[in-house]
């Protein structure tokens, strides 16, 4: 097991260059089983969650070349297994995005149910009540979804009931080769569901749509191969600006997409922040002010995100003022509160709204992350408290961030992995 030792109190300095978005390469990773031909992927993070995906469809026959820049290239002609295995859903629940593809192309899927997980029931109802709909036989038995089609699936027209990013990304995945056309209505608009409709289109999909609350899918026969850059982790953005902001620093953010977070920048500066948005770089400057704290509600895209709920509400611990977090995505989503508290942070949680006084300091503890995105938010804690904060199970934040002690040590922050 590995910890992070976080020493308080230094303000955030330079330039840091932001990874490919997690949330995007996984669907596209999954979306490469739908060609037997080769695909070439750029800017893929380093990342736990996405060897893990590679693991997956490595065991169903996926062959990968990766270079020393995590280019990928992957071939999947030769697929001889149809099964995602609960040891390895359990581990990632987006693992369940390669029902869709395997289902397209193979007629056959086995995907093991994922279960609750730290930040609520998060069930799979709406992906399996899609693909129904495209005509595929859906069975649950040994804790398996088992859904198999003869022949192709057949265009449909599915209303969403709740909005789903990875709900909608394995349905257009799964209606891509399908008989006829397939209008997803209620759809995700995050910018990662575009991503990924990018990439099919570029394989000869025939999608339009995507970005609105109606995606259609005009089915093809087959999919060539291609290559495709992966866009930038506008979550792993918004956390680098969070620590900016935190620690009253200034940082450049390099390689982002900043029309991707319009949501998060307008949230940004309403702490008072002062922020330059180029093209592909963003710059936070606080001019060395506290920030001032903020309200958020979380939604789907355009609206403000929920993965980074958690990083606002460590900032607004150390704000002036009080600022109003309201989670509206995930019953449970709160555990890092709990943690914060412990640091001495003045937070009351009722019900799915979290009210936080900010206090001019929290005081380092030993904390323990309970999910990604929490375990981001306690190191963005442990930057702004005075002593030393021990962050343990920090596996949670391999999932999704590429290099964070290495990032924030070239910002100026003091922070270290410890083996124990
Ligand atoms: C994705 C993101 C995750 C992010 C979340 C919300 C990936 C790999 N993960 O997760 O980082 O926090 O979007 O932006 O992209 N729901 C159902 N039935 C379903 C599916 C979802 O009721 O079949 C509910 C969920 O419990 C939740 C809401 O819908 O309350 C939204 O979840 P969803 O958008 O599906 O999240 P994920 O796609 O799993």
């Amino acid at each position: 097991m590995t910890r992070l030792i976080i020493t308080g109190g230094d303000v955030l300095q330079g330039e840091v260059r932001i990874s490919g978005a997690k949330n995007a390469a996984l669907p596209i990773l999954a979306a490469a089983l739908l060609t037997e031909d080769k695909v070439t992927l750029t800017n893929v993070p380093h990342l736990n969650d996405i060897t893990t995906m590679m693991e997956l469809i490595g065991g169903f026959g996926v062959r990968f070349l990766i270079d020393e820049h995590m280019g990928v290239e992957m071939d999947s002609k030769n697929i001889h297994c149809f099964t995602a295995p609960y040891e390895l859903v359990k581990t990632m629940r987006a693992s369940v995005l390669v029902l869709g593809p395997l289902l397209a192309r193979f007629g056959e899927a086995d995907v093991s149910l994922p279960g609750g997980c730290a930040i609520g029931s998060r069930p799979v109802d709406l992906h399996i009540m899609g693909v129904e709909a495209l005509g595929a036989q859906v069975t649950i038995e040994d804790g398996y979804i088992r859904a198999r089609v003869k022949g192709r699936l057949k265009g449909a027209d599915i209303t969403i009931d709740k909005v789903s990013v990875t709900g909608t990304e394995n349905l257009i995945m799964a209606a891509v080769l399908a008989e006829g056309v397939t209008i997803l209505r209620n759809a995700a608009r995050e910018p990662e569901v575009v991503d990924l409709v990018n990439f099919l289109n570029q394989l000869g999909a025939q999608i339009t749509g995507a970005g609105t609350e109606v995606i259609t899918i005009e089915g093809v026969e087959r999919l060539h191969g291609g290559s495709y850059r992966i866009m930038p982790d506008r979550i792993e953005a918004g956390t680098y600006l969070a620590a900016a902001a935190c620690t009253r620093g200034k940082v450049k953010l390099k390689k982002v997409a900043p029309e991707t977070m319009t949501a998060i920048l307008n949230k940004f500066e309403e702490t008072g922040a002062h922020l330059r948005i180029d093209k592909d770089t963003i710059e936070l400057d606080m001019r060395g002010n506290r920030p001032r704290a903020i309200d958020i509600d979380t939604a789907p895209y355009p609206e403000f995100p929920t993965d980074m709920q958690a990083q606002v509400v460590a900032m607004n611990s150390i704000a002036q003022g009080i600022g109003k977090v309201t989670e509206t995505i995930f019953e449970n989503r709160f555990m890092h509160v709990y943690e914060m508290q412990r640091m001495g942070a003045n937070i009351k949680v009722n019900g799915n709204v979290a009210i936080c006084e900010g206090i001019d300091y929290l005081t380092g503890a030993p904390v323990m992350a309970t999910d990604l995105r929490a375990s981001a938010s306690l190191v963005l804690a442990g930057l702004v408290a005075k002593g030393t904060t021990v962050v343990d199970r920090i596996y949670h934040i391999d999932r999704g961030y590429e290099c964070i002690e290495e990032k924030l040590s070239l910002l100026g922050a003091k922070i270290r992995r410890e083996p124990y």
